[in-house]
Order: structure tokens, then sequence, then C-alpha cells
């Protein structure tokens, strides 16, 4: 019922809307609007090897740029709501796989508290691409039971705060995608576990942590459909449900969709967002967009832009305005990334401090922003 209203409501922007009609901004409308604080993950690369002299927190305490003023610069000032601090497994334990340094995790620890204070949701992003120097988690490397003691560690220290989300993983990638469905179930088990779990207030809103479910293949929001969705819908809460399991889904808009190009040349409307929100609806599950982004340039924001307004569009076309939304499947974005990267890195959206005030980067302004 919902799909077939939603496209004739489409449709019928299409028909009405006029050349000249401008389409109003909507991104005001969709849950969660924000960007990632990066840093900590600094020197990781796709084979979950990470050179630990690179990496460089945003955080003036630690001798980085300032991610706790960026953040609420971008709350006050840009209506965001959402950030992700990545960090690295290697830099939490201290490059000891099965401990917890307590140092490296205070330090993390002051970048969320940071963004807590801002009111905002914050995403505790493991960002290994699923490995651990070269070798993949469950898979030839170390074992579930070691991830499983990271995130119940994590769990028990951020259960608390129901603005914390769990991103279990960062670009899980070439590998068995059924066997690192299991992983992730283990790892969703040991979080509600320790009491990161469903429950009710009075009100009957759910008061649980999100947890993000990364699939394989980058987690593309282009084969999520068929590839990734159907072996991470098996993942269940203790009870059975799936509240607050929300698939986590990237995108890159640049021609080999890598994300490390100043150039956009689509939307993915057509290859991802559309083929991805008519599976959801099927599947009644929800997504977030935890990476997109592209470089401060006309064509990234005409294609970003775009893309974001896809989750919720409206056109003026006289007096009145026709909507279009994918609010119900889509929770929003947030893109990659400000934190402490500079001018000299392709997709950079972190803002700069001027005497009294924060300017952003012009793609921050264009689309990002709301
Ligand atoms: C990944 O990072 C490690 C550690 O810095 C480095 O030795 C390795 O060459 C890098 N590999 C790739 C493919 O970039
Ligand atoms: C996934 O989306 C593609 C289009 O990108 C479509 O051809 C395919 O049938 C979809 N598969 C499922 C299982 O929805």
């Amino acid at each position: 019922m919902k799909s077939s209203l939603i496209s004739s409501i489409v449709l019928a922007s299409q028909v009405l809307a006029l050349p000249s009609a401008p389409a109003v901004r909507a991104n005001t409308a969709v849950k969660y609007a924000g960007v990632n604080i990066a840093g900590f993950d600094f020197g990781m690369n796709t084979t979950g090897a990470q050179d630990m002299s690179k990496v460089y927190p945003p955080l003036t305490a630690l001798g980085g740029p300032d991610g706790a003023g960026q953040m609420s610069h971008f709350v006050k000032d840009d209506n965001l709501n959402i950030f992700r601090l990545p960090v690295t497994w290697q830099y939490l334990s201290d490059s000891n796989i099965g401990t917890f340094d307590t140092t490296k995790v205070a330090n993390y620890d002051k970048l969320v508290q940071a963004c807590l204070t801002t009111g905002a949701t914050c995403i505790i992003d493991i960002h290994n691409y699923a490995r651990w120097n070269y070798e993949i988690i469950g898979q030839g490397g170390p074992s579930d039971a070691s991830l499983v003691q990271l995130w119940t560690q994590l769990a028990t220290k951020y259960k608390s705060s129901t603005n914390i989300a769990f991103g279990v993983m960062n670009e899980p990638h070439d590998l068995d995608i059924t066997t690192w469905g299991n992983t992730v179930q283990e790892v969703v088990t040991a979080i509600r576990t320790v009491g990161a779990t469903s429950q009710m207030n009075r009100h009957e809103t759910w008061l649980t942590n999100v947890v993000l479910l990364p699939g394989t293949d980058y987690t593309s929001a282009g084969s999520f459909n068929s590839t990734s969705g159907p072996a991470l819908s098996a993942v269940k809460n203790l009870d059975g449900s799936t509240t607050n399991l929300i698939f986590d889904v990237h995108q890159y808009l640049d021609y080999d969709y890598s994300g490390t190009h100043t150039e956009c040349v689509t939307d993915n409307i057509e290859s991802a967002w559309q083929p991805l929100a008519n599976w959801l609806r099927q599947v009644k599950r929800q997504a977030l967009n935890t990476e997109t982004g592209g470089g401060n340039t006309a064509s990234c924001e005409q294609y970003l832009c775009s893309a974001i307004n896809f989750m919720k569009r409206e056109m003026r076309c006289g007096t009145l305005i026709v909507v279009s939304s994918n609010t119900d499947v889509f929770l929003g974005y947030v893109a990659w990334s400000a934190g402490s990267f500079d001018n000299t890195y392709e997709l950079d959206l972190t803002p700069t401090w001027s005497g009294s005030s924060w300017t952003d980067t012009a793609l921050m302004k264009a689309c990002i922003a709301r």
C-alpha cells in the first residue's frame, strides 16, 4: 500500500513540477543528520592493519583539532544531531588483541563524552574492515569470541546512555557473508546480554541502544538488497525481535564509488537507494547511511543534495507542495568527514575556526547542514 502511494506521489510531483519550480530542501525531516568525526582511525587501511603513528585524535587535549568545538558548532549552527566516532580495535587495545587499554579507552571516551554533551546521538564505530592485521575476524583471523569480548566491554561502558549507538564494524569486505552474519549475531547477543537491551518506558517509546549491522562489499547500499541484507536479516535480539537493529549502509558518488575523488557522477538513486528502499519496505526494516560524501565541488553538491533529498523532498508547484518521502525506511545520513581532516583531503568537511566563528565547507553548507 505504502509504496504504491509513494510512487503515485512521486509521479504527481514529476507531472506537476514546472522547470522553474524550486525544490524545497527538506532534509530537516529525516531523523538523523550528521557527520563523521575522524582521527582515532587514521593510519588504518582496508587490510585491517594500522600505522599507529598516524593516529590523530580530534581533541585539543590530545594535541589535535577541536572535534568537541566542531560538534557543538554542527549542532548549534547546522542542526545536525548525530556523529560517528571512528576508532580502531588496535587503538583501544593498544595493539594487544584481547586487552582493553584503559588509557587509550579514556582518550577515546573524551570524544564520546564531548559528543554526548551536545545532546546528539553518538555512534561508536570500530573501523576495522572486519579484520585485524590482514586477517578476517571469524574467518581465519581473530575468533568471534575476541570481537565479542571487545563489544562486551564497550557495551558495558556505554549501555547507560541511549544516545549511544553501537556500530559493530566499519566496511567488512571480501568475506563469506553468511559466516559474517553469525559473527554479527554473536556481537548483538553479547551487547544485549550485558544490558544494552530492549525496554519500554511508560510512553511506550523504545529506549534501547541502536546497533548498526554492517554487510560485506564495504557495506555498500547498492548490493545490500541482494547480498548483505538477506544474511543480516537473520540477526535478532535476545527476545527474537529486531527492534533497533538497523542496517548500516555506505554509498559514495564518484565514478568508482570509492569516495576518494572530488568529482561526483551519480546520486545512486536508481542503482542503490530506490531498490534498497523497496527491499527494506518488503522486509519491514530500516537503514542508516553512515558514510557518504564528496568533494567541495559543484558536481558533488548536485548529486549529494539529490541523494539526501531522496529521503525526503518537497516540490513547490505554485501554491501546492508535493512531498515524497522515504523516511519510513531511511533514518538519515552521516557524511564523511570532519574531525582531524583538513582542506588537503578530498572529502574534507571540517569547519575552520577564525576569530569567533566557524566556517563550513561548501558541501556542508549546500547539502548536509539543515
Ligand atoms: C596498510 O597499513 C599497513 C600498516 O601501516 C601497511 O604496512 C600496509 O602496507 C598497508 N597496506 C595497504 C594495502 O595500504
Ligand atoms: C536488488 O536491486 C536490484 C537493482 O539494483 C534488482 O535488480 C534486484 O532484483 C534486487 N534484488 C532483491 C532481492 O530485491
